[in-house]
């Protein structure tokens, strides 16, 4: 089923909850939406999975933009939703919709996501009066990590939960079609669930929220040391990498691959598209 911004806000409450997870490139989007993921989230956490940096920070418009691109190539029906990364839409609302304008209109992205609260609730306005789908998220905002003091559990004292509650609806009025609540506790998570008429997707929110994302490489067990209270690792796939890539080793080095299956010996054969799989390319020679 296509997904859209309304096929998602028509899930507040319900039963069946969504499912969002990151994606980065056109073949996990394939993946991931084929295994029936509703959002493919382009997180700017491409910044820590992908680029091997230590938070989100130096990511650019440019990178999300080029991510973005290949996650919509790659996607039929997913809603694509692109992270607005750090300091593109903090210094006022212009700033913020030339930014949402290129994650749309060059990355192809559905809609933006921006971290925030009641602080960029006019630029949500404005993005959205554009005609711009806007996602919220609070709580745990990772492009204030070092305001933060590190990657901590939001909304645990009264006052900072009060803070959070108003947030939410404050994104809601703004026009949000949808709320990220990430790294708070989980009664917290059902209260602002409960109080606002759009779907929360939460991460480290607890059970209560509509909905639930992870970073695709952390659910996958990609980084065996990765392992926060919130994450349930659903395979260990670096075990599997790191095996099939020994194998290659031991056969490449023993002269074992390629074996004459592999290998071309008329000189006529050619590497033909049309006699593969439809939707699969030659991708060999570089
Ligand atoms: O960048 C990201 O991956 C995110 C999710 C973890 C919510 O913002």
């Amino acid at each position: 089923m296509k997904q859209t911004v309304l096929t998602i806000q028509a899930r507040k409450g319900s039963s069946s909850k969504i499912v969002m997870v990151t994606a980065y490139d056109a073949t996990f989007a394939g993946l991931l939406e084929n295994a029936g993921a509703d959002v493919l989230l382009v997180g700017d956490s491409v910044g820590m999975v992908v680029q091997g940096h230590e938070n989100t920070i130096p990511v650019t418009l440019d990178d999300m933009v080029y991510h973005t691109r290949a996650v919509a190539r790659g996607s039929h029906h997913a809603l694509v939703v692109a992270d607005l990364p750090f300091m593109t839409y903090k210094e006022s609302s212009v700033q913020a919709m030339q930014s949402a304008t290129r994650l749309m209109q060059d990355g192809r992205a559905h809609a933006v996501k921006l971290e925030g609260g009641q602080e960029i609730a006019d630029s949500v306005h404005a993005i959205v009066a554009a005609g711009i789908p806007v996602m919220g998220h609070i709580g745990l905002t990772p492009q204030s990590v070092h305001a933060l003091g590190g990657f901590k559990v939001q909304g645990r004292k009264q006052e900072a939960a009060a803070l959070l509650r108003e947030d939410a609806i404050a994104l809601e009025e703004a026009g949000c079609f949808a709320l990220v609540l990430e790294g708070i506790p989980a009664s917290l998570a059902a209260q602002i669930t409960r109080s606002i008429n759009i779907p929360t997707i939460g991460i480290g929110a607890g059970p209560h929220c509509d909905g639930q994302v992870l970073v695709c490489y952390d659910l996958l067990g990609l980084n065996p040391h990765f392992k926060p209270k919130f994450l349930k690792q659903y395979a260990q796939l670096h075990e599997n990498v790191s095996d099939a890539v020994k194998n290659y080793c031991e056969e490449v080095r023993a002269g074992i691959f390629p074996a004459s299956e592999h290998s071309f010996d008329e000189p006529w054969a050619a590497i033909n598209d049309d006699d593969l799989p439809e939707g699969i390319r030659y991708a060999g020679s570089h």
